[in-house]
């Protein structure tokens, strides 16, 4: 099965293809998409319906279907931001300075809790599910004191998941593509798909 998608971070690609056996990915290649929606579920689904019609009209490859996600982390001190702006937050800064600054946000003694968030997105190109849908899935944590690790990407280096002291910069990848907000919500759309029984 190919699918395209709607995004060129090949570290999302590499998570998403363990989860869903037998999916072939093809990276977007195409102009940057609009992601202005005030929540996750209408910047996904806003990213698969652009991709699907910038496809319809431009793409040479056959595909199956078309795959969008958005998502973010979401730290209780902080309201719930950076949140759906996680990708936006300080733009200019790599994350090595990045996290540090979102870390000098928190007020030592302020609770620590946080959750990374994902909604996938998918329209069918062949087959039934032709109609856009939704599914999420998201993994509950607590923002480390400092940040550590340099596997994963992002804000990795300082998200603990729930059960564990290292951070999912520190942990293995096999580990947090079994946590992960986007495993979660990549094996509910497998099921949905067929993919897994
Ligand atoms: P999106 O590509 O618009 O969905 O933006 C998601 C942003 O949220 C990324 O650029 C990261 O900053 C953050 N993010 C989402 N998932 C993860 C993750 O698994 N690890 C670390 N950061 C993540």
């Amino acid at each position: 099965m190919r699918i395209l998608l709607a995004s060129s971070n090949t570290h999302k690609a590499q998570e998403f293809e363990v989860i869903l056996p037998g999916v072939n990915f093809l990276l977007w290649s195409g102009p940057d998409i609009p992601e202005d929606g005030a929540f996750f579920q209408d910047n996904a689904l806003q990213k698969a319906i652009f991709a699907r019609d910038w496809h319809a009209q431009h793409g040479n490859e056959n595909i199956d279907g078309v795959m969008a996600d958005d998502s973010g982390l979401c730290v209780d001190a902080l309201f719930g931001g950076p949140g759906v702006l996680s990708a936006r937050f300080a733009p200019r800064l790599a994350y090595s300075e990045k996290n540090p600054l979102l870390l000098s946000m928190i007020n030592s003694g302020e609770t620590r809790t946080a959750r990374f968030v994902c909604v996938l997105a998918y329209i069918g190109i062949t087959g039934t599910m032709r109609e856009p849908f939704t599914i999420s899935g998201s993994v509950e944590g607590v923002i480390a004191t400092e940040a550590r690790g340099s596997s994963g990407f992002g804000y990795d280096p300082i998200f603990i998941p729930n059960g564990y002291s290292k951070t999912f910069g520190e942990l293995e990848a096999e580990i947090k593509n079994d946590l992960s907000h986007r495993a979660k919500a990549a094996r509910k759309l497998a099921l949905r798909l067929g993919l897994i029984p």
